[in-house]
């Protein structure tokens, strides 16, 4: 029996059921790297599958531990050993040939991870609204003062929640949820770090009125999705960098914040997932990047009481 196969960029062809992606690519000419016989010890043909994750093998002990030791997993999978059962889709990923040789000259070794992957991702983009107004005419003691006090607690709010942060830019954070354990967890937890950072601002923002007749909110923007991710420069400055469409629509949840007079804004993905769980206060439709149709926004209700932001004079 025969079934189709997409090679992204590349084009749809008919090949074999049962046969492993690196026969298909084989008999199909196309060039796919393999320094190891298809013995799974080179990872040297490790493709991308794009669709039809379902129509591949079960990864099995041998590859699930292979790409683990490589700080990989699916939809990342080994051609040499993962047979196509239906349709799939997928993206051959070029390894370094330096890198390939150095784990074969040394099988111990850990090959570096890919330097760039996609992985559902849940992003949190975060500010205060005005801030920057307020350090204009602030003396600096006082907006840096604010601005610690800020980053401090939503700092030990992400270490609680599981969050981990990408950028910081002034008083703008984008953090990342997910980059370990189950997608549905990583959403719970943003919203729940949302909610509570939510709380702390309330007093944050009484005393810079108080005290400052500033006019300074909090917005944050929540989605998930498959995201782009990666690590970008070198020690000791290697840092994560988050690109694409996730990331876009987190950043147009965050300036919605500010018109819409929000604290949390969150996109229908996040909201399927957690509306049996958090109370939501409103629906409105908003345009979102790379959307044709408005897309529905979700503002979720702060929680009612929680972590206090100490003001210190
Ligand atoms: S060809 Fe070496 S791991 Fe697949």
């Amino acid at each position: 029996m025969r079934t189709s196969i997409i090679y992204h960029k590349t084009g749809r062809f008919e090949v074999e059921t049962g046969s492993t992606i690196l026969e298909a690519s084989k008999c199909l000419g196309l060039f796919h790297d393999c320094h190891c016989d298809g013995t799974g010890q080179c990872l040297s043909c490790v493709v991308w599958i794009l669709g039809g994750e379902q129509n591949c093998s079960p990864v099995e002990k041998h590859e699930a531990q292979i790409l683990a030791a490589h700080h990989l997993r699916p939809p990342i999978r080994l051609a040499c050993t993962t047979k196509i059962l239906g349709p799939i889709r997928l993206q051959i990923l070029v390894r370094e040939e330096s890198e390939v040789t150095a784990m074969m000259s040394n099988p111990s070794q850990i090959m570096p991870p890919l330097p760039g992957t996609q992985l559902p991702l849940v992003l949190m983009k975060t500010t205060l609204h005005g801030f920057e107004v307020f350090a204009v005419n602030s003396l600096p003691h006082d907006s840096v003062r604010i601005l610690h006090q800020f980053r401090s607690t939503l700092e030990t709010l992400l270490r609680e929640h599981g969050g981990q942060i990408i950028e910081t830019h002034g008083a703008s954070v984008l953090a990342v949820f997910g980059l370990e354990g189950e997608i549905r967890d990583a959403i719970n937890s943003a919203v729940g770090c949302s909610r509570r950072l939510s709380v702390a601002c309330k007093e944050l923002k009484e005393y810079l009125t108080r005290h400052f007749e500033a006019n300074v909110g909090l917005g944050i923007g929540l989605h998930v999705g498959l995201t782009t991710v990666g690590k970008i420069g070198s020690a000791p400055r290697e840092q994560w960098v988050v690109l694409g469409e996730t990331r876009q629509i987190t950043e147009q949840l965050l300036k919605l914040t500010g018109a819409a007079k929000a604290d949390i804004l969150v996109s229908e993905p996040v909201f399927a997932l957690i509306r049996d769980r958090f109370p939501i206060k409103r629906a409105f439709s908003a345009r979102m990047p790379g959307k044709e149709q408005r897309s529905n926004v979700f503002e979720v209700q702060a929680q009612s009481t929680g972590f206090v932001m100490e003001m210190a004079a």
